[in-house]
């Protein structure tokens, strides 16, 4: 029969080098496991002993099983101790050490195509005047000329939250905005902005974009003065080779109305595929601001006259860069974005 002294000595030597819960878990059976535990049978053993001698190796069993239960507690201390050390060490944290770098991006193409416009404009002594996206029905259509029941209100037809208050279709209610806020000309402003129209998404329209507006308010305009700054817009921005036209047209708000056209950049005029054989892109409408929208704006038209223009910029955008369908630049796919 073992010693109770050996098995301590033997017990531990083996918790001592136990690395793992497992192998704690395997000694604690081999020694005080109920059934076939090294002391548990040193202690069934006892009955078959002498009494004086019983009660010495019970009391040395006991002992024993004691010393080893003690040391398995405090290595398994250790060992839960140098795990939790561990796991502090691989997977702390350094706060300050610098993050990934952010993929980097740019500006959008429209937004680009807009600063361009403003750009060029600020040049000739334009400043940018910006206005609501909500409207009011005065500004959007009556201050423009275009009372209820006019048949060109159609051609604006937005979207409405009451009768009297509307998404603006155009850019142009900020020509009123601006000689009302500015009272004295000269009066020079572009504003970019979004507009929105009640047509069904397709390749070349949606129900939102954006123009920009130009007017001009001073002493003796002429549409040549008009001509003239569209011609130097288009030039700077599509390449010197570039010619204007305007067409006569109509809107309420001016008098004399145009379209105006760039040539063709592919055929230089000449017609090809590209400009359906026309040799020219329609890019606009404009013409002399109408002497009603004038005093709607609070400017004497005796006094002054002025002319103005307005045309999208997504259109812009995609003659500049050869985009044949609208809704490219508004569905985020970085494919398209990033050619920009
Ligand atoms: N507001 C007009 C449109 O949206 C464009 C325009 C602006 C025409 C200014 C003439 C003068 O179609």
């Amino acid at each position: 029969m073992s010693d109770p002294s050996n098995l301590i000595r033997e017990a531990l030597g083996a918790i001592a080098k136990a690395s793992t819960e497992g192998e704690l878990e395997t000694i604690t059976l081999d020694y005080l496991g109920r059934k076939s535990g090294q002391i548990t049978k040193l202690l069934t053993g006892i009955g078959q002993l002498a009494p004086a001698q019983r009660a010495a190796l019970g009391q040395s069993a006991n002992e024993a099983k004691r010393a080893i239960e003690a040391a398995l507690a405090n290595r398994r201390a250790e060992l839960e101790g140098a795990r939790l050390a561990d796991i502090a060490e691989t997977e702390a944290i350094d706060v300050t050490f610098p993050g990934p770098p952010l993929g980097r991006g740019h500006v959008h193409v429209l937004t680009q195509v807009q600063r361009q416009i403003e750009t060029v404009l600020e040049s000739l002594g334009y400043k940018v005047e910006l206005g609501p996206e909500v409207e009011t029905e005065w500004y959007n259509f009556e201050a423009l000329n275009i009372s209820a029941g006019h048949p060109a209100r159609e051609n604006w037809d937005s979207f409405y939250f009451t009768p009297q208050l509307l998404l603006r279709a155009h850019t142009s209610p900020v020509q009123i905005r601006a000689m009302q806020r500015l009272k004295e000309p000269p009066i020079y402003i572009i504003t970019p902005g979004r507009c929105y129209r009640r047509d069904a998404p397709e390749a070349t329209r949606l129900p939102y974009f954006s123009q920009v507006e130009g007017l001009a308010v001073d002493r003796g305009l002429t549409v040549g003065d008009m001509k003239g700054t569209l011609l130097y817009m288009i030039q700077s921005l599509y390449g010197s080779e570039r010619k204007v036209r305007v067409r006569p047209s109509y809107f309420p708000f001016t008098e004399p109305s145009f379209e105006f056209d760039v040539s063709c950049g592919i055929c230089g005029g000449a017609g090809c595929k590209s400009c359906r054989h026309k040799g020219w892109l329609e890019v606009g409408g404009c013409g002399m601001v109408h002497p009603q929208v004038l005093r709607n704006g609070g400017i004497d038209p005796e006094k002054w006259n002025g002319y103005a223009w307005g045309f999208g910029i997504e259109r812009m955008a995609m003659l500049k860069h050869d985009v044949d369908d609208i809704r490219l630049l508004y569905e985020s796919d970085l494919r398209f974005l990033e050619q920009f």
